[in-house]
């Protein structure tokens, strides 16, 4: 074997800076997190209501991407929700904002580096299922990836996880009925659905919608896959949860507007904290168990 195929050539330099990334975070808190979150669109707030609360902006985490999204922060809050040490993404960065999928992906190498062993994905997304609707929340039971690439692609470290990896079982059932479960307690209206993966930056087209729809798609968003793709890869256990934060172009007969997106985030943020709150303690109760 040569030795570019022995330390996956260019990954193994992804592997060193997602080695140095998380040592720079876990040297700044004493809290070891076993539970990571990205809190997508409107959603960082969560993260300022954590005890014991370590901020970084991630400008000073090496190698860290920074976000331009507008309603993103770019900060990693460690801190504690109830009990539980977790790491949060406030914002976390896409594809479409000139980032290549290995970059997108970093976060995620870093949280595994730091020992993370399960991740709780947030998005906005555009509903396509008529059984949604504007404001309700939907736990990701797979998704369909059409931005035309995968973060994987190149040499494989296999200091990370396989060159082939299962993808049958992308979002863990058992962390999929906890939320349902957790969301049907708080009386919340919560669904479960696929989600497909768009590039953006522009919203789709009816015609889009209508073709993934008729494949079996119940959203439409422009991250969070890539990110799962990449857990997975490594072993961490995915939760994925969409606000619907618009329906899809062409179920209503109405343009989208970013703001109408991210107002509806601002409105059910309430009830996605409550929902994260009472699944945190079961993710947890999962990752002490290995
Ligand atoms: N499409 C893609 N991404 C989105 C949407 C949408 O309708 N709403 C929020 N994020």
């Amino acid at each position: 074997m040569s030795p570019r195929a022995k330390t996956g050539g260019a990954s193994g330099e992804e592997f060193a800076r997602a080695e140095r990334a998380a040592k720079f975070i876990l040297s700044k808190t004493r809290l070891r997190p076993r539970i990571g979150l990205v809190l997508g669109s409107g959603l960082g707030a969560f993260a300022d209501e954590f005890a014991s609360t370590k901020r970084i902006p991630y400008q000073k985490i090496p190698h860290f991407p920074q976000s331009t999204a507008v309603g993103h922060a770019g900060q990693l809050v460690i801190g504690k929700v109830g009990a539980v040490p977790v790491a949060a993404m406030q914002g976390r960065v896409h594809f479409y904002e000139g980032y290549t999928l290995k970059q997108v992906i970093f976060p995620m190498r870093v949280f595994a580096r730091m020992g993370i062993r399960a991740v709780i994905l947030t998005n906005a997304a555009g509903g396509i299922s008529r059984d949604y609707k504007q404001g309700c929340l939907v736990v990701l039971r797979d998704h369909i990836n059409l931005q035309g690439s995968n973060p994987l692609i190149g040499p494989n470290d296999e200091r990370f996880g396989p060159r082939f990896h299962d993808m049958t079982q992308a979002y863990w059932k058992p962390y999929r009925e906890a939320a349902l479960e957790e969301g049907r307690r708080l009386g919340i209206e919560i669904h479960e659905g696929v989600y497909a993966a768009f590039t953006g930056p522009c919203y789709e087209t009816p015609a889009e919608i209508h073709a993934v729809r008729t494949i079996g798609a119940d959203l439409a968003g422009m991250s969070t896959v890539p990110e799962v793709i990449a857990a997975r890869h490594m072993g961490i256990k995915v939760l994925g949860i969409s606000c619907v934060t618009n329906m899809a172009a062409g179920i209503l007969d109405q343009p989208i507007h970013h703001e109408e997106v991210l107002e509806t985030g601002e409105r059910v943020k309430n009830q996605f904290v409550a929902l994260l709150r009472g699944v945190i303690p079961r993710i947890a109760a999962d990752v002490a168990s290995v």
